[in-house]
Protein backbone atom coordinates (compact mmCIF):
# COMPACT_ATOMS: atom_id res chain seq x y z
CA UNK A 1 0.00 0.00 0.00
CA UNK A 2 0.99 3.60 -0.41
CA UNK A 3 1.69 4.51 2.84
CA UNK A 4 0.03 8.48 3.72
CA UNK A 5 3.28 11.10 5.09
CA UNK A 6 2.52 10.72 8.68
CA UNK A 7 2.46 6.93 8.59
CA UNK A 8 5.65 7.16 6.68
CA UNK A 9 7.64 9.24 8.81
CA UNK A 10 6.21 6.65 11.82
CA UNK A 11 7.91 4.03 9.79
CA UNK A 12 10.74 5.31 9.20
CA UNK A 13 11.11 6.70 12.52
CA UNK A 14 10.49 2.90 14.54
CA UNK A 15 10.76 -0.20 12.34
CA UNK A 16 13.18 0.89 9.43
CA UNK A 17 16.30 -1.71 10.46
CA UNK A 18 13.22 -4.45 11.36
CA UNK A 19 12.67 -7.28 9.19
CA UNK A 20 9.49 -8.21 10.44
CA UNK A 21 6.87 -8.05 8.59
CA UNK A 22 8.42 -9.74 5.89
CA UNK A 23 6.21 -8.09 3.77
CA UNK A 24 5.33 -4.23 3.20
CA UNK A 25 3.96 -3.74 -0.25
CA UNK A 26 0.60 -5.38 0.22
CA UNK A 27 -0.83 -6.86 3.53
CA UNK A 28 -0.34 -10.68 3.50
CA UNK A 29 -1.99 -13.39 5.39
CA UNK A 30 -2.11 -16.41 6.32
CA UNK A 31 1.72 -17.73 5.98
CA UNK A 32 2.10 -21.64 3.92
CA UNK A 33 6.11 -21.82 3.57
CA UNK A 34 7.11 -24.86 1.46
CA UNK A 35 10.78 -25.53 0.86
CA UNK A 36 11.26 -26.62 -2.50
CA UNK A 37 14.85 -27.13 -4.58
CA UNK A 38 16.66 -25.05 -1.61
CA UNK A 39 14.45 -22.43 -1.83
CA UNK A 40 11.43 -20.99 0.66
CA UNK A 41 8.23 -20.49 -1.34
CA UNK A 42 5.95 -18.85 1.06
CA UNK A 43 2.02 -18.56 -0.02
CA UNK A 44 -0.39 -16.17 1.11
CA UNK A 45 -3.44 -13.86 1.12
CA UNK A 46 -4.17 -11.13 0.95
CA UNK A 47 -6.15 -7.92 3.02
CA UNK A 48 -6.83 -4.96 1.21
CA UNK A 49 -6.06 -1.49 2.19
CA UNK A 50 -8.38 0.48 4.21
CA UNK A 51 -10.65 -2.99 4.85
CA UNK A 52 -12.89 -3.17 7.84
CA UNK A 53 -14.23 -6.63 6.95
CA UNK A 54 -12.57 -9.87 5.01
CA UNK A 55 -12.03 -8.36 1.75
CA UNK A 56 -9.43 -10.92 0.05
CA UNK A 57 -9.69 -11.45 -3.51
CA UNK A 58 -6.49 -13.19 -4.74
CA UNK A 59 -3.23 -15.13 -2.90
CA UNK A 60 0.07 -13.98 -3.31
CA UNK A 61 3.32 -16.21 -3.30
CA UNK A 62 6.93 -14.84 -2.25
CA UNK A 63 10.47 -16.33 -1.96
CA UNK A 64 13.62 -16.56 -0.64
CA UNK A 65 17.08 -18.24 0.01
CA UNK A 66 17.65 -16.41 3.28
CA UNK A 67 15.15 -15.56 5.27
CA UNK A 68 15.53 -11.82 5.09
CA UNK A 69 15.55 -10.63 1.60
CA UNK A 70 11.86 -11.79 -0.19
CA UNK A 71 11.33 -11.68 -3.94
CA UNK A 72 7.44 -10.77 -4.93
CA UNK A 73 6.29 -13.71 -7.27
CA UNK A 74 2.80 -11.47 -7.90
CA UNK A 75 -0.58 -13.24 -7.69
CA UNK A 76 -0.43 -16.34 -9.51
CA UNK A 77 -4.07 -17.40 -7.99
CA UNK A 78 -6.76 -15.81 -7.31
CA UNK A 79 -11.31 -16.06 -7.27
CA UNK A 80 -10.91 -15.94 -10.69
CA UNK A 81 -9.19 -18.98 -10.91
CA UNK A 82 -12.38 -20.66 -10.00
CA UNK A 83 -15.47 -20.50 -11.91
CA UNK A 84 -17.54 -22.00 -9.14
CA UNK A 85 -15.94 -19.23 -6.00
CA UNK A 86 -17.44 -15.44 -5.91
CA UNK A 87 -15.22 -14.12 -2.39
CA UNK A 88 -13.02 -15.08 0.48
CA UNK A 89 -10.13 -15.84 -0.47
CA UNK A 90 -9.26 -17.37 2.27
CA UNK A 91 -5.77 -19.71 4.32
CA UNK A 92 -4.26 -22.32 2.05
CA UNK A 93 -0.87 -24.46 1.42
CA UNK A 94 0.20 -25.53 -1.30
CA UNK A 95 2.59 -29.12 -1.48
CA UNK A 96 4.64 -30.83 -4.54
CA UNK A 97 4.33 -34.15 -5.81
CA UNK A 98 5.37 -35.97 -8.72
CA UNK A 99 6.56 -32.61 -10.18
CA UNK A 100 3.48 -30.39 -9.70
CA UNK A 101 2.37 -27.63 -7.29
CA UNK A 102 -1.08 -28.48 -5.38
CA UNK A 103 -2.19 -25.08 -3.69
CA UNK A 104 -5.59 -25.99 -1.59
CA UNK A 105 -6.88 -22.77 -0.66
CA UNK A 106 -10.16 -21.88 1.13
CA UNK A 107 -12.92 -19.82 -0.38
CA UNK A 108 -16.74 -19.00 -0.90
CA UNK A 109 -18.87 -21.21 -3.64
CA UNK A 110 -20.81 -18.48 -5.56
CA UNK A 111 -23.67 -17.91 -3.33
CA UNK A 112 -22.75 -20.64 -0.69
CA UNK A 113 -20.76 -22.20 1.79
CA UNK A 114 -16.81 -21.95 2.37
CA UNK A 115 -15.47 -24.53 0.10
CA UNK A 116 -11.53 -25.82 -0.22
CA UNK A 117 -10.56 -25.22 -4.04
CA UNK A 118 -7.39 -26.96 -5.29
CA UNK A 119 -5.38 -25.07 -7.68
CA UNK A 120 -2.74 -26.60 -9.98
CA UNK A 121 0.67 -25.89 -11.67
CA UNK A 122 4.25 -27.06 -13.10
CA UNK A 123 6.02 -24.55 -11.19
CA UNK A 124 5.89 -23.53 -7.23
CA UNK A 125 5.41 -19.55 -8.64
CA UNK A 126 2.29 -20.69 -11.01
CA UNK A 127 0.20 -19.53 -12.84
CA UNK A 128 -1.76 -22.10 -11.17
CA UNK A 129 -5.67 -23.19 -12.90
CA UNK A 130 -8.69 -24.89 -11.28
CA UNK A 131 -8.04 -29.30 -11.22
CA UNK A 132 -11.04 -30.00 -10.99
CA UNK A 133 -13.09 -27.39 -12.10
CA UNK A 134 -15.55 -27.37 -8.46
CA UNK A 135 -14.77 -27.61 -4.61
CA UNK A 136 -12.25 -30.73 -3.45
CA UNK A 137 -14.44 -30.21 -0.24
CA UNK A 138 -16.90 -28.37 1.35
CA UNK A 139 -18.32 -29.13 4.83
CA UNK A 140 -17.07 -25.93 6.89
CA UNK A 141 -14.51 -25.87 4.32
CA UNK A 142 -11.72 -23.37 5.35
CA UNK A 143 -8.00 -23.43 6.17
CA UNK A 144 -6.70 -26.38 4.58
CA UNK A 145 -3.47 -27.82 5.39
CA UNK A 146 -1.74 -31.01 3.64
CA UNK A 147 1.10 -33.57 4.10
CA UNK A 148 1.67 -36.60 2.49
CA UNK A 149 2.84 -39.02 4.98
CA UNK A 150 6.18 -41.59 4.50
CA UNK A 151 4.04 -44.34 2.91
CA UNK A 152 2.43 -41.69 0.31
CA UNK A 153 -0.90 -41.28 1.55
CA UNK A 154 -1.73 -37.82 1.56
CA UNK A 155 -4.14 -36.20 4.19
CA UNK A 156 -5.65 -33.25 4.01
CA UNK A 157 -7.16 -31.17 7.25
CA UNK A 158 -9.48 -28.80 7.73
CA UNK A 159 -12.41 -26.78 9.60
CA UNK A 160 -13.94 -24.00 11.70
CA UNK A 161 -15.15 -24.93 14.04
CA UNK A 162 -14.66 -28.67 14.28
CA UNK A 163 -11.52 -30.25 12.67
CA UNK A 164 -11.86 -32.95 9.53
CA UNK A 165 -9.71 -34.63 7.13
CA UNK A 166 -9.18 -36.69 4.15
CA UNK A 167 -7.18 -39.05 2.71
CA UNK A 168 -6.11 -37.85 -0.45
CA UNK A 169 -5.49 -40.47 -3.19
CA UNK A 170 -2.20 -40.25 -5.44
CA UNK A 171 -3.74 -37.47 -7.88
CA UNK A 172 -4.03 -35.06 -4.98
CA UNK A 173 -7.57 -33.60 -6.25
CA UNK A 174 -9.61 -36.44 -5.32
CA UNK A 175 -10.07 -38.62 -1.72
CA UNK A 176 -11.17 -42.22 -0.63
CA UNK A 177 -12.83 -42.94 2.61
CA UNK A 178 -14.97 -39.96 3.11
CA UNK A 179 -14.81 -37.47 5.23
CA UNK A 180 -13.54 -38.03 8.89
CA UNK A 181 -14.20 -36.01 11.73
CA UNK A 182 -11.59 -35.60 14.36
CA UNK A 183 -12.88 -36.13 18.13
CA UNK A 184 -11.89 -32.37 19.80
CA UNK A 185 -11.21 -33.76 23.65
CA UNK A 186 -9.19 -31.14 25.98
CA UNK A 187 -6.57 -34.00 26.55
CA UNK A 188 -6.11 -33.59 22.74
CA UNK A 189 -6.68 -29.43 22.44
CA UNK A 190 -6.19 -28.38 25.80
CA UNK A 191 -8.94 -26.33 28.02
CA UNK A 192 -10.87 -23.54 26.59
CA UNK A 193 -12.84 -22.10 29.51
CA UNK A 194 -16.12 -19.62 28.87
CA UNK A 195 -17.45 -21.25 25.94
CA UNK A 196 -19.59 -24.75 26.21
CA UNK A 197 -19.95 -24.97 22.77
CA UNK A 198 -16.33 -25.11 22.12
CA UNK A 199 -14.68 -26.99 25.43
CA UNK A 200 -11.10 -27.00 23.57
CA UNK A 201 -8.96 -24.58 22.55
CA UNK A 202 -9.10 -25.68 18.56
CA UNK A 203 -10.38 -22.84 16.69
CA UNK A 204 -9.12 -23.14 13.02
CA UNK A 205 -6.43 -22.86 10.64
CA UNK A 206 -4.35 -26.31 11.39
CA UNK A 207 -0.73 -26.98 9.88
CA UNK A 208 0.10 -30.48 9.99
CA UNK A 209 3.41 -32.03 9.31
CA UNK A 210 5.71 -34.98 11.03
CA UNK A 211 9.25 -34.19 12.48
CA UNK A 212 11.72 -36.72 13.87
CA UNK A 213 9.22 -39.56 13.91
CA UNK A 214 6.39 -37.00 16.00
CA UNK A 215 3.19 -35.51 14.13
CA UNK A 216 2.69 -32.46 14.69
CA UNK A 217 -1.11 -30.51 14.45
CA UNK A 218 -0.57 -26.53 15.05
CA UNK A 219 -3.36 -24.27 15.04
CA UNK A 220 -5.36 -21.27 15.44
CA UNK A 221 -6.67 -21.46 19.48
CA UNK A 222 -9.19 -19.79 21.15
CA UNK A 223 -11.38 -16.92 20.15
CA UNK A 224 -10.89 -13.85 19.84
CA UNK A 225 -8.17 -12.81 19.68
CA UNK A 226 -6.33 -16.05 18.95
CA UNK A 227 -3.16 -17.58 20.24
CA UNK A 228 -1.35 -21.00 18.55
CA UNK A 229 -0.98 -23.61 20.36
CA UNK A 230 -0.37 -27.28 19.30
CA UNK A 231 -0.78 -31.18 19.66
CA UNK A 232 1.22 -33.91 18.59
CA UNK A 233 0.49 -37.56 17.78
CA UNK A 234 2.18 -40.82 16.53
CA UNK A 235 0.54 -41.29 13.52
CA UNK A 236 -1.04 -38.82 11.10
CA UNK A 237 -4.73 -39.16 12.42
CA UNK A 238 -3.29 -38.76 16.22
CA UNK A 239 -4.73 -40.02 18.78
CA UNK A 240 -3.64 -36.31 19.54
CA UNK A 241 -1.99 -34.71 22.69
CA UNK A 242 -1.74 -30.99 23.55
CA UNK A 243 1.39 -29.75 23.61
CA UNK A 244 0.55 -26.27 24.73
CA UNK A 245 1.07 -22.62 23.54
CA UNK A 246 3.10 -21.92 20.83
CA UNK A 247 2.56 -18.51 20.48
CA UNK A 248 0.29 -16.09 22.84
CA UNK A 249 -2.31 -13.53 21.62
CA UNK A 250 -0.27 -10.85 20.34
CA UNK A 251 0.26 -8.23 17.78
CA UNK A 252 -3.49 -6.47 17.01
CA UNK A 253 -4.65 -8.45 14.64
CA UNK A 254 -7.60 -10.88 16.36
CA UNK A 255 -6.80 -14.32 14.04
CA UNK A 256 -3.23 -15.70 13.42
CA UNK A 257 -2.53 -18.87 10.96
CA UNK A 258 0.90 -21.32 11.60
CA UNK A 259 3.51 -22.10 9.09
CA UNK A 260 6.18 -24.54 10.21
CA UNK A 261 9.43 -25.38 8.56
CA UNK A 262 13.09 -26.67 8.59
CA UNK A 263 15.28 -25.10 6.36
CA UNK A 264 18.80 -24.62 5.86
CA UNK A 265 19.65 -26.70 9.48
CA UNK A 266 16.93 -24.54 11.34
CA UNK A 267 13.25 -24.38 12.58
CA UNK A 268 10.77 -21.62 11.51
CA UNK A 269 7.55 -20.49 12.23
CA UNK A 270 5.56 -18.12 9.98
CA UNK A 271 2.62 -16.16 11.42
CA UNK A 272 0.53 -13.26 10.60
CA UNK A 273 0.22 -9.71 12.69
CA UNK A 274 -1.21 -6.35 12.40
CA UNK A 275 1.80 -4.59 12.94
CA UNK A 276 2.38 -2.73 9.60
CA UNK A 277 0.81 0.95 9.39
CA UNK A 278 -2.14 0.98 9.03
CA UNK A 279 -2.57 -2.82 10.24
CA UNK A 280 -5.11 -4.83 11.98
CA UNK A 281 -7.59 -7.78 12.20
CA UNK A 282 -8.61 -7.31 8.68
CA UNK A 283 -5.29 -5.54 7.38
CA UNK A 284 -2.92 -8.17 8.59
CA UNK A 285 0.75 -8.99 7.68
CA UNK A 286 2.94 -11.75 7.27
CA UNK A 287 5.90 -12.58 9.41
CA UNK A 288 8.99 -14.77 10.48
CA UNK A 289 10.61 -16.46 13.89
CA UNK A 290 13.13 -18.77 14.15
CA UNK A 291 12.73 -21.51 17.16
CA UNK A 292 14.27 -24.23 18.39
CA UNK A 293 12.36 -27.90 19.34
CA UNK A 294 12.81 -29.29 22.92
CA UNK A 295 15.06 -32.13 23.19
CA UNK A 296 11.93 -33.81 23.25
CA UNK A 297 10.36 -32.47 20.53
CA UNK A 298 8.14 -29.61 22.12
CA UNK A 299 7.33 -26.61 20.49
CA UNK A 300 8.57 -23.62 22.84
CA UNK A 301 6.87 -20.77 23.45
CA UNK A 302 7.50 -18.09 20.39
CA UNK A 303 6.91 -14.22 21.06
CA UNK A 304 6.40 -12.11 18.27
CA UNK A 305 9.38 -9.56 17.09
CA UNK A 306 9.98 -6.79 15.01
CA UNK A 307 13.74 -8.27 14.46
CA UNK A 308 12.60 -11.69 12.74
CA UNK A 309 14.64 -14.37 11.84
CA UNK A 310 18.31 -13.95 11.39
CA UNK A 311 19.77 -14.23 7.66
CA UNK A 312 21.04 -17.30 6.41
CA UNK A 313 24.30 -16.91 4.48
CA UNK A 314 24.32 -13.38 2.43
CA UNK A 315 22.85 -12.11 -0.71
CA UNK A 316 25.13 -12.21 -4.08
CA UNK A 317 25.59 -8.82 -5.21
CA UNK A 318 27.30 -10.02 -8.45
CA UNK A 319 24.85 -11.55 -10.01
CA UNK A 320 21.55 -10.77 -11.44
CA UNK A 321 19.54 -9.59 -7.97
CA UNK A 322 15.23 -8.85 -8.88
CA UNK A 323 13.98 -5.21 -7.72
CA UNK A 324 11.40 -7.10 -6.21
CA UNK A 325 14.01 -8.83 -3.75
CA UNK A 326 13.17 -6.70 -0.53
CA UNK A 327 13.69 -7.21 2.67
CA UNK A 328 11.84 -4.04 4.01
CA UNK A 329 10.83 -0.86 1.64
CA UNK A 330 8.76 2.19 1.79
CA UNK A 331 6.65 3.41 -0.52
CA UNK A 332 7.35 1.08 -3.38
CA UNK A 333 4.71 -1.07 -4.66
CA UNK A 334 5.02 -3.98 -6.91
CA UNK A 335 3.33 -4.99 -10.95
CA UNK A 336 3.97 -7.65 -13.23
CA UNK A 337 6.64 -6.99 -15.80
CA UNK A 338 6.94 -7.20 -19.60
CA UNK A 339 10.33 -8.79 -18.91
CA UNK A 340 8.59 -11.57 -17.36
CA UNK A 341 7.90 -11.70 -13.57
CA UNK A 342 7.47 -8.40 -11.24
CA UNK A 343 9.09 -5.47 -11.53
CA UNK A 344 8.93 -2.16 -8.27
CA UNK A 345 6.83 0.77 -9.69
CA UNK A 346 5.33 3.72 -7.59
CA UNK A 347 9.04 5.16 -6.90
CA UNK A 348 8.77 8.42 -5.63
CA UNK A 349 11.25 11.30 -4.22
CA UNK A 350 12.83 9.84 -0.66
CA UNK A 351 11.41 6.13 -1.30
CA UNK A 352 13.58 2.80 -0.25
CA UNK A 353 14.54 -0.61 -0.88
CA UNK A 354 16.35 -2.20 1.95
CA UNK A 355 18.27 -5.43 0.71
CA UNK A 356 19.77 -7.00 3.68
CA UNK A 357 23.70 -8.74 4.25
CA UNK A 358 24.93 -7.91 0.83
CA UNK A 359 28.34 -9.45 0.49
CA UNK A 360 30.19 -6.81 -1.74
CA UNK A 361 33.50 -9.22 -0.22
CA UNK A 362 36.22 -6.68 -1.98
CA UNK A 363 34.36 -4.11 -3.22
CA UNK A 364 31.95 -2.96 -6.23
CA UNK A 365 33.52 -1.31 -8.84
CA UNK A 366 29.96 -0.30 -11.03
CA UNK A 367 26.71 -1.38 -10.61
CA UNK A 368 23.69 -1.68 -13.86
CA UNK A 369 19.68 -1.42 -13.37
CA UNK A 370 17.33 -2.34 -15.46
CA UNK A 371 14.81 0.63 -15.61
CA UNK A 372 12.01 2.49 -17.29
CA UNK A 373 10.59 5.96 -17.04
CA UNK A 374 7.36 7.61 -19.33
CA UNK A 375 8.62 10.52 -17.03
CA UNK A 376 12.06 12.41 -17.03
CA UNK A 377 13.51 9.78 -14.52
CA UNK A 378 14.87 10.33 -11.15
CA UNK A 379 18.40 8.75 -9.90
CA UNK A 380 19.27 5.55 -7.00
CA UNK A 381 21.44 6.51 -4.60
CA UNK A 382 23.29 3.23 -3.20
CA UNK A 383 24.02 3.69 0.66
CA UNK A 384 25.26 1.19 3.08
CA UNK A 385 23.23 0.86 6.72
CA UNK A 386 21.22 2.93 6.86
CA UNK A 387 18.92 5.59 4.30
CA UNK A 388 21.48 8.14 5.43
CA UNK A 389 24.38 6.26 5.54
CA UNK A 390 27.36 6.38 3.93
CA UNK A 391 26.78 6.74 -0.63
CA UNK A 392 28.88 4.63 -2.54
CA UNK A 393 26.93 5.35 -6.15
CA UNK A 394 24.30 7.26 -7.68
CA UNK A 395 22.74 5.99 -11.06
CA UNK A 396 20.58 8.41 -13.49
CA UNK A 397 18.06 7.09 -14.75
CA UNK A 398 16.42 8.90 -17.62
CA UNK A 399 13.07 9.44 -19.56
CA UNK A 400 12.52 6.12 -21.60
CA UNK A 401 9.24 6.77 -22.75
CA UNK A 402 7.47 4.26 -21.39
CA UNK A 403 6.85 2.87 -18.03
CA UNK A 404 7.35 -0.70 -19.75
CA UNK A 405 10.23 0.85 -22.03
CA UNK A 406 13.41 -0.63 -20.61
CA UNK A 407 16.82 0.12 -20.69
CA UNK A 408 20.64 -0.95 -18.84
CA UNK A 409 21.67 2.18 -16.85
CA UNK A 410 25.67 2.06 -15.59
CA UNK A 411 27.27 3.55 -12.95
CA UNK A 412 30.69 3.62 -10.91
CA UNK A 413 30.97 2.53 -7.17
CA UNK A 414 33.07 2.88 -4.13
CA UNK A 415 33.56 2.15 -0.98
CA UNK A 416 30.89 -0.75 -1.11
CA UNK A 417 33.31 -3.24 0.50
CA UNK A 418 32.31 -6.41 3.29
CA UNK A 419 28.57 -7.58 4.12
CA UNK A 420 26.43 -4.54 4.47
CA UNK A 421 22.69 -3.88 4.14
CA UNK A 422 22.22 -1.92 1.11
CA UNK A 423 19.39 0.77 1.05
CA UNK A 424 18.17 2.11 -2.70
CA UNK A 425 17.28 5.11 -2.05
CA UNK A 426 15.37 7.15 -4.82
CA UNK A 427 15.08 10.98 -5.49
CA UNK A 428 14.11 13.01 -7.80
CA UNK A 429 11.10 15.95 -8.45
CA UNK A 430 7.19 15.23 -7.91
CA UNK A 431 5.47 12.29 -9.09
CA UNK A 432 6.48 8.82 -9.89
CA UNK A 433 9.84 8.76 -11.31
CA UNK A 434 10.72 5.57 -12.83
CA UNK A 435 10.43 1.69 -12.27
CA UNK A 436 12.80 -0.81 -11.53
CA UNK A 437 12.89 -4.51 -12.69
CA UNK A 438 16.59 -5.79 -11.74
CA UNK A 439 20.00 -4.51 -10.71
CA UNK A 440 23.49 -6.16 -10.51
CA UNK A 441 27.18 -4.83 -9.54
CA UNK A 442 30.21 -5.40 -10.82
CA UNK A 443 34.03 -6.27 -9.51
C1 LIG B 1 9.39 -31.50 26.93
O1 LIG B 1 10.41 -30.60 27.28
C2 LIG B 1 9.95 -29.34 27.73
C3 LIG B 1 11.16 -28.46 27.99
O2 LIG B 1 12.03 -28.48 26.91
C4 LIG B 1 9.09 -29.51 28.96
O3 LIG B 1 8.58 -28.26 29.36
C5 LIG B 1 7.94 -30.47 28.67
O4 LIG B 1 7.22 -30.73 29.86
C6 LIG B 1 8.44 -31.76 28.09
N1 LIG B 1 7.31 -32.55 27.69
C7 LIG B 1 7.21 -33.85 27.93
C8 LIG B 1 5.98 -34.51 27.43
O5 LIG B 1 8.07 -34.47 28.52
C1 LIG C 1 7.87 -13.76 25.64
O1 LIG C 1 7.32 -12.59 26.18
C2 LIG C 1 7.00 -12.72 27.56
C3 LIG C 1 6.24 -11.47 28.00
O2 LIG C 1 6.94 -10.33 27.62
C4 LIG C 1 8.28 -12.94 28.35
O3 LIG C 1 7.99 -13.11 29.72
C5 LIG C 1 8.98 -14.19 27.83
O4 LIG C 1 10.22 -14.35 28.45
C6 LIG C 1 9.18 -14.10 26.32
N1 LIG C 1 9.69 -15.37 25.84
C7 LIG C 1 10.69 -15.46 24.99
C8 LIG C 1 11.07 -16.84 24.56
O5 LIG C 1 11.27 -14.49 24.55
Amino acid sequence: MKFSAPLLTAALASVARADNPIIQTIYSTDPAPLVHNGRVYLYTGHDEPGSTTFVMKDWRVFSSVDMVNWQDHGSPMSLATFSWADANAWAGQTIQRNGKFYWYASMRRRNGAMAVGVGVSDSPTGPFRDAIGRPLVENWGIDPTVWIDDDGQAYMYWGNPGLWYVKLNPDMVSYSGGINTVTLTTAGFGTRSGNPERPTTYEEGSWLYKRTGKYYMVFAASCCSEHIGYSTGPGPTGPWTYGGVVMPTQGSSFTNHPGVIDYQGSSYFFYHNGALPGGGGYTRSVCVERFTYGANGSIPIINMSKDGAPQVGSLNPYVRQEAETIAWESGVQTEPCSEGGMNVLSINNGDYIKVKGVAFGSGAKSFTARVSSATSGGKIEMRLDSTGGTLVGTCNVPGTGGWQTWTNVNCAVGGATGTRDLFFRFTGGGGELFRFNWWQFSQ
